[in-house]
């Protein structure tokens, strides 16, 4: 048995410590918004936050998760999660979907340390998570004007 504090509560989990997080997210806590694309950290479509920072959950042993902040889609709040969600909707940015809420929580990860960031670092942040639609012009346009209006 292992607890873990997911988007706020606490979860006792009867799993094996080294199940990879995104099943426990998934199976155990019926949480689908992370999704499951190639398992090794290459594509982001699992993309959760870990103590605030963006991490691939097909990656982390649910073990090592103990004790930590995880944050997923469902749980997504704040300044950074209303002004990307804004953007989102507003740009039509989705195409099929899947890979959108790691999209999300790559960018609001972004956000949350650097309110105003350049193109470069958007460029950089976001080339974690791979769209096989290719809406990444989407992308980088929603997130540029989410971090707009983080300006004060
Ligand atoms: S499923 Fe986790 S990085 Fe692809
Ligand atoms: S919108 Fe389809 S994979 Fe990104």
């Amino acid at each position: 048995m292992i607890r873990l504090q997911v988007n706020g509560k606490v979860r006792d989990v009867d799993v094996d410590p080294d199940t990879p997080l995104l099943w426990v997210l998934r199976e155990q806590m019926g949480l689908t918004g992370a999704k499951y694309g190639c398992g090794i950290g290459e594509c982001g479509a699992c993309t959760v936050h870990i103590d605030g920072e963006a991490v691939p959950s097909c990656t982390v042993p649910a073990g090592e998760a103990v004790g930590r902040k995880i944050t997923t889609i469902e749980g997504l709040s704040g300044k950074a999660a209303e002004v990307l969600f804004r953007a989102w909707t507003q740009g039509d940015v989705p195409q099929c979907g899947y890979c959108q809420p790691g999209q999300i929580m790559q960018a609001a990860a972004l956000l949350s340390t650097t309110p105003k960031p350049g193109d470069e670092e958007i460029e950089k942040a976001m080339s974690n998570v791979l769209c096989r639609c290719g809406t990444y012009q989407n992308i980088r346009e929603a997130v540029q004007k989410a971090a707009k209006e983080m300006e004060p």
